[in-house]
């Protein structure tokens, strides 16, 4: 059984690693339950078969049994999506434990104790995932956020527990990541940004050989921009990536990608909200000035560039968007990538502070996909295959 619309569920066990790590604040109040939303529709379906679900995830990095990173504070939430009261544990091994998911009903829901407060989690000890197996009769994983860790809970598990199948969130997150960046409607474009062209390398790379467009924006493009021959002023640059970005120029060209860097800057005196700013193009950046966003010209050239496409996936942020007065570029293109979605085209966002900028702009709805995952998004799109994914018996990657 590789679906898990294809298995026998009723009356069974079913051990489900969810990516329940979402923020809280120092009252213990979660401040964004996207992840929790998400992964709601496996468990509403597995309760509407009436299996037992035994829920599992972490949250936060705890170096042993640490209250603050108890999954407690879920519970409200949790049951309140689920249309029904969720039982939690003290612990997610033990005789309590087993206790408590003999006296589960079909249809109901056990909440286990963060998974990491165990070091055995992390270092995959199969001994601690075999207990966890030892649970149940099924194994589902849909912690998409977490399925590049080859955790005890991620991928350990599967030795223990057959069948092991992928949630819908978690195929969901392959069917976009992989499939409709694989084989997408073309044109195909990637838009990608972020502070560092060093951190972006491989997904960089590994568009290139998908993509018809690539546009570049955040902080790498000032060492793009330096590797050209052009002054940056004391825009952020990483000297020794210089080569690399040649490189990576040369290669967009020789693979017929159109590669567009932004050709305007918004400038500022210093790295602050409140810092003097101004626009100037790409080609005159004075001393002493940093670029913190792209300009209205380059939202211009990527909007129209854009509008020529049929797939899109954006991964990384235009500008310091966290500063209002630089987040006109990273706000501009989740509008145009709003209305895109609108007119029919695919659009992927792929984790992280991408993700954090739709929904600032309030468009994260309208888009076909939102990434869950940060580390995991990245590394699916570097191409690399995720352990968590690699473990399960079989999981179908359909384009959309
Ligand atoms: C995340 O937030 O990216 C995932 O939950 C994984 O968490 P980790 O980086 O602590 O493994």
């Amino acid at each position: 059984v590789g679906d898990l619309t294809a298995a026998d569920l009723k009356g069974k066990k079913v051990f489900v690693r969810a990516d329940l790590n979402v923020p809280l604040d120092e009252n213990q109040k979660i401040t964004d339950d996207t992840r929790i939303r998400a992964a709601v529709p496996t468990i509403k379906y597995l309760i509407s078969k009436g299996a037992k679900v035994i829920l599992s995830s972490h949250l936060g990095r705890p170096k042993g049994v640490t209250p603050k990173f108890s999954l407690a504070p879920l519970v409200p939430r949790l049951s309140e999506l689920l249309g029904i009261q969720v039982v939690k544990a003290d612990d997610c091994i033990g005789p309590e434990v087993e206790k408590l998911v003999a006296s589960l009903p079909e249809g109901g829901v056990l909440l286990l104790e963060n998974v990491r407060f165990y070091k055995e989690e992390e270092k995959n000890e199969p001994e601690f995932a075999k207990k966890l197996a030892s649970m149940a009769d099924l194994y589902v994983n849909d912690a998409f956020g977490t399925a590049h860790r080859a955790h005890a809970s991620t991928e350990g598990v599967t030795k223990f527990l057959k069948p092991s199948v992928a949630g819908f969130l978690l195929q969901k997150e392959l069917d976009y990541l992989v499939g409709a960046v694989s084989n997408p409607k073309r044109p195909f474009a990637a838009i990608v940004g972020g502070s560092k062209v060093s951190s972006k390398i491989g997904v960089i790379e590994s568009l290139l050989e998908k993509c018809d467009i690539l546009l570049l924006g955040g902080g790498m493009i000032f060492t793009f921009y330096k590797a050209q021959g052009l002054a940056v002023g004391s825009s952020l640059v990483e000297e020794d990536k210089l080569d690399l970005a040649t490189t990576l120029l040369e290669k967009a060209k020789a693979k017929g990608v159109s590669l567009l860097l932004p050709s305007d800057v918004v400038i500022a005196d210093k790295f602050a909200p409140d810092a003097n700013s101004k626009t100037v193009p790409a080609s005159a950046i004075p001393d002493g000035w940093m670029g913190l966003d792209i300009g209205p010209e380059s939202v211009k050239t990527f909007s129209e560039a854009l509008g020529t496409t049929q797939t899109v996936i954006w991964n990384g942020p235009m500008g310091v968007f966290e500063f209002e007065k630089f987040a006109n570029g990273t706000e501009a293109i989740a509008k145009k990538l709003a209305e895109l979605s609108g007119k029919g085209v695919t659009t992927i966002i792929g984790g992280g502070d991408s993700v954090a900028a739709v929904e600032k702009v309030g468009v994260a709805d309208v888009m076909s996909h939102i990434s869950t995952g940060g580390g995991a998004s990245l590394e699916l799109l570097e191409g690399k295959e995720l352990p968590g994914v690699l473990a399960l018996d079989e999981v179908e990657r359909v384009a959309v």
